[in-house]
């Protein structure tokens, strides 16, 4: 039996570099399921489906054959074979990701990879939806979160190291409007999933937020 580590919360928390850091830690593979969302983003956009356009998406999605390989130890995205990696970090890519993931079929076609690949292996999954549905049976489950204040922040001295400029109260109104759209779309809302430990990361390191999860890995 696969060993699987479940961590959900809302958009910069420290998910991803958290997850990264416990799949090295145990060997585990990490599984960005975000990256999924956001390579079915980039079918829609090239095919000039607008965000809002359900029906669009719906009929559209189903041309999408999603999966993923290691390259080196990294996560490669493989979109109808295309590496997609270099194209999933955009703010245009994150916000179709948003919208169309609030798409059952979307979802379902998703969701049924991400579950083979904690079938097939031992992984550490982050997600919105991953102790609730993906895999509710997840050995660990972790909702990890902070203050939209404190990921603001995190979010506005991650740009200024980039050198770009950027409006902290504007950051944390962004924070505010995704995690509502998160938490109250009709499927797969993000919410702590049953069993799952609550880990609060606005005053802690993220080695003190790593050895916190750790510690209830077997
Ligand atoms: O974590 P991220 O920013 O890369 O995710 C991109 C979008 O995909 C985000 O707006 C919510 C959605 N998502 C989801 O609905 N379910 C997941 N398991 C992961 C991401």
């Amino acid at each position: 039996m696969s060993y699987n580590v479940a961590i959900d919360g809302p958009a910069g928390a420290g998910k991803s570099t958290i997850a990264k850091r416990i799949a090295k830690e145990k060997g585990y593979i990490y599984v960005d399921t975000g990256a999924m969302y956001r390579a079915m983003a980039v079918y829609l956009l090239r095919r000039g489906i607008a965000p809002d356009d359900r029906e669009g998406i719906e009929q559209a999605c189903e041309g999408a054959d999603i999966s993923i390989e290691y390259r080196d130890g990294e996560q490669v995205v493989l979109l109808n074979g295309e590496n997609v990696n270099p194209l999933l970090r955009t703010e245009e890519v994150g916000n179709m990701a948003s919208a169309s993931s609030v798409v059952p079929l979307v979802r379902e076609k998703l969701v049924r990879l991400q579950q083979q690949l904690g079938k097939r292996a031992d992984v550490v999954m982050d997600g919105r939806d991953i102790g609730t549905v993906v895999l509710p049976d997840a050995d660990v489950k972790v909702y990890l979160t902070a203050s939209p204040r404190t990921r603001a922040k995190r979010r506005y001295l991650e740009l200024q190291q980039k050198g770009v400029t950027a409006d902290l109260g504007k950051i944390q109104a962004d924070i505010e409007e995704r995690d509502y759209r998160d938490m109250h779309r009709e499927t797969s809302p993000l919410k702590q999933a049953e069993g799952a430990v609550l880990v609060d990361s606005s005053d802690m390191t993220i080695e003190q937020v790593v050895e916190r999860i750790l510690s209830l890995c077997k």
